[in-house]
């Protein structure tokens, strides 16, 4: 079965120190990065009660991932698994998915705390982070039990996770 492509417009843009791929963080809780999102005017109205937050999702485009395959090695470990099983950017739609700390608003502007996006990073959509909705007790981690304390936290080689 296949569905119409489905289009989105991005509602802002990443400010991030991270220039390229090696050496940014893999996942924004094993930083404390700073840098902002800008949201476009047309949508900062959209914004209004988000600084009641302190963390908040951030949906955007993995813009510069490599072509897409659907197993290979995550981050984390030197395996192979399918993409769906893993928060690697080459996926068949390239949408990352990161909790930052909100730290404020500035108008159209939020300064934010924990990247792991690349500077100029589409964002398409943002959405409170509420752990009443969204934190769940795991029974099982799959290939990312044990893999978590005894490897890099920062990508260091470009084998991995594309
Ligand atoms: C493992 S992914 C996890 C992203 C997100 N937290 C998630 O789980 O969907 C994080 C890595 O994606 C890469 N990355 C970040 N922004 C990107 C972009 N705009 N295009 C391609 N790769 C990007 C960086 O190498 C970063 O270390």
């Amino acid at each position: 079965m296949s569905l119409e492509p489905v289009t989105f417009r991005p509602i802002g843009i990443v400010h991030s120190p991270y220039k390229e791929k090696v050496g940014t963080p893999i996942q924004p809780s094993f930083d404390n990065t700073p840098g902002t999102i800008e949201i476009f005017a047309p949508y900062q109205e959209g914004l209004e009660g988000i600084e009641g937050f302190s963390h908040i999702y951030v949906l955007y485009v993995f813009d510069r991932a490599a072509e897409v395959k659907l197993k290979a090695s995550p981050f984390l470990r030197d395996i192979t698994v399918g993409v769906f099983a893993m928060r690697a950017p080459s996926r068949p739609n390239p949408i990352g998915l990161s909790v930052v700390e909100l730290k404020a608003r500035e108008g159209g502007l939020l300064r934010v705390v924990g990247l792991d996006m690349l500077d100029k990073t589409p964002v398409l959509d943002i959405k409170p982070y509420a752990p009443k909705f969204d934190i769940r007790e795991v029974t099982r981690l799959g290939w990312m039990e044990g893999a978590m304390e005894d490897t890099s936290r920062h990508r260091a080689d470009a084998r991995f996770g594309e």
